[in-house]
């Protein structure tokens, strides 16, 4: 069983709110190891590659063309984490999509409370702070987009040592 990869936004308000350390840190503290990470500011095109079309056949085009505007606010930091079952645990952390269901605790539900129904009653974006990919299939094909194979890295953490050597 091999460890897993997963890609993790931290969003133009979690950036200019100041939260990209506290942020951080709940995946250091969980263990999940930074194998890659770079602020980017990204245009039109590549948001809409990001934001794929999918979005818009489940929640409609005025949630995809807010994602496309709310991620060109400012720049993103961009970090692709690795770990037992990376992708699952780094969504747990993150926690619920929509922040007012999002558990304390959680990145979302401690820095962020808007509920789906406002921002969609107001057209607004759910400012949620982070995206982490969904799924091992979301993460394959989002860390290649935003990460080239020579800006991921491979070492040693404590955790390696001291949780998975025997
Ligand atoms: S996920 O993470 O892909 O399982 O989430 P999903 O429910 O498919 O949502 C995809 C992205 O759409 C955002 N979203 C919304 N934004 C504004 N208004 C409404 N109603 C809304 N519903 C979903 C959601 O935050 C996801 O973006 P990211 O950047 O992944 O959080």
């Amino acid at each position: 069983m091999e460890k897993e990869k997963t890609l993790v936004l931290i969003k133009p308000d979690g950036v200019v709110r100041g939260l990209a350390g506290k942020i951080i840190m709940r995946f250091e503290d969980a263990g999940l190891k930074i194998i890659g990470m770079k602020m980017v500011w990204v245009d039109d095109e590549f948001a809409g590659e990001h934001y794929r079309m999918d979005i818009e056949e489940r929640h409609g085009k005025r949630v995809r063309d807010g994602l496309i505007k709310y991620i060109r606010e400012g720049p993103v930091i961009a970090i692709v984490l690795e770990g037992v079952d990376a992708i699952r645990v780094t969504r747990k952390i993150v926690g619920s999509t929509y922040p007012n269901d999002a558990l304390p605790g959680t990145i979302r539900g401690d820095f962020a409370h808007i509920s789906r129904d406002y921002a969609n009653a107001k057209e607004v974006n759910v400012r949620n702070l982070i995206h982490a990919s969904a799924d091992e299939k979301d993460a394959s094909v989002e860390i290649p987009l935003w990460f080239d194979g020579g800006e991921l890295h491979s070492y040693k953490t404590v955790h390696d040592i001291v949780c998975f050597e025997e």
